[in-house]
């Protein structure tokens, strides 16, 4: 069986700086300047989530540098792309798809001209290619195709997908992940790596969902005291500044000048932004459970190819 990145290392994966690692990157891929800035931005993208990716996998430091590496240079090739085939924002005419997909070669060849990126020029290449052998530009399957390859082959195929472009807005993650999920029920993507992506957004929503519960907390609790004060300028219209409502006006240390309409004005700034705030907690909490249920099905399909290649042994 092919090697995977099976050899964890915990606390390797824990060390990991993420600021450090990609400095370090950094330094050796001045070679990507040339890059036009809607390429750059995928890459970056690729890059996040590759990295994401391998940390959740806890792979061993100089796994994940070199994946990310390879995530850097995925797509240099593009370098020989005709800006007007790269740029372009309606579909690619047969002939232009032929030369789009010659990037893959282009990029190996880039990586072959550097000593340091060499041994990288194989992910380079192979990151179009498909488990099922229907993939560019050598048809390779399983075995042939590099590992890093297939990882991130999920993670630019995410990006790609999830992310809003010149000529068009992004997928939300639910639905790209179902047409990724339609990719390995076909047998061309890695249901391992898919999952390993899968579990990664659903920390991320996790994460996302409570920080905009609190958020609604923290405005609702706001929102109290905005229409407790609002009702003491009220008092103070109708009865005049008394010494009960001063002192109560005491209680809250407003600010020098914070008045009635200082007051209105806030409430409707915290109003708006709890509306936002419960759609996004609304919105998380519904792909959340979406893709939670995903992970699921990918992790049993992951498990089966698992066993399956264990019985093959
Ligand atoms: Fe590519």
């Amino acid at each position: 069986m092919k090697k995977r990145f099976m050899e964890m290392d915990v606390l390797g994966a824990n060390r990991i700086n993420e600021a450090d690692l990609l400095n370090e990157i950094n330094l050796e891929i001045s070679v990507l300047k040339g890059l036009d800035i809607f390429t750059n931005a995928h890459v970056l993208g690729v890059v996040k989530v590759t990295m994401a990716m391998c940390k959740k996998m806890k792979m061993k430091y100089e796994d994940v540098k070199r994946c990310v590496l390879a995530a850097y240079l995925h797509d240099v090739g593009k370098i020989r792309i005709p800006p007007e085939i790269l740029q372009k924002t309606s579909k690619l005419t047969d002939e232009e798809y032929h030369i789009m997909k010659k990037h893959t070669v282009y990029g190996y060849e880039v990586c072959m001209e550097y000593p340091n990126f060499r041994d990288l020029a194989p992910i380079v290449r192979g990151h179009h290619e498909n488990l099922d052998g229907t993939g560019y530009p050598d048809g390779l399957k399983e075995e042939d195709i590099p590992e890093e390859a297939s990882l991130i082959k999920v993670a630019d195929v995410y990006d790609a997908l999830t992310q809003r472009r010149q000529y068009k807005d992004g997928y939300k993650q639910s639905e790209a992940f179902k047409i990724m999920i339609g990719d390995v029920q076909k047998g061309k993507m890695s249901a391992l790596y898919l999952k390993v992506l899968l579990s990664v957004v659903v920390d991320d929503l996790t994460e996302k969902y409570e920080t905009h519960y609190n958020n609604v907390l923290t405005l609702h609790q706001n929102l109290e005291i905005l229409h407790e004060l609002e009702k003491l300028y009220k008092d103070i219209y109708d009865r005049g500044l008394t010494p009960k409502i001063e002192k109560k006006l005491r209680q809250y240390e407003l600010a020098p000048g914070y008045d009635m309409s200082t007051n209105a004005n806030l409430l409707i700034i915290k109003q708006k932004a709890l509306e936002k705030e419960a759609e996004w907690r609304d919105f998380c909490e519904d792909e959340l459970k979406v893709i939670t249920k995903m992970l699921k099905e990918v992790t049993k399909i992951s498990d089966k190819i698992q066993r399956e290649n264990r019985y093959k042994d």
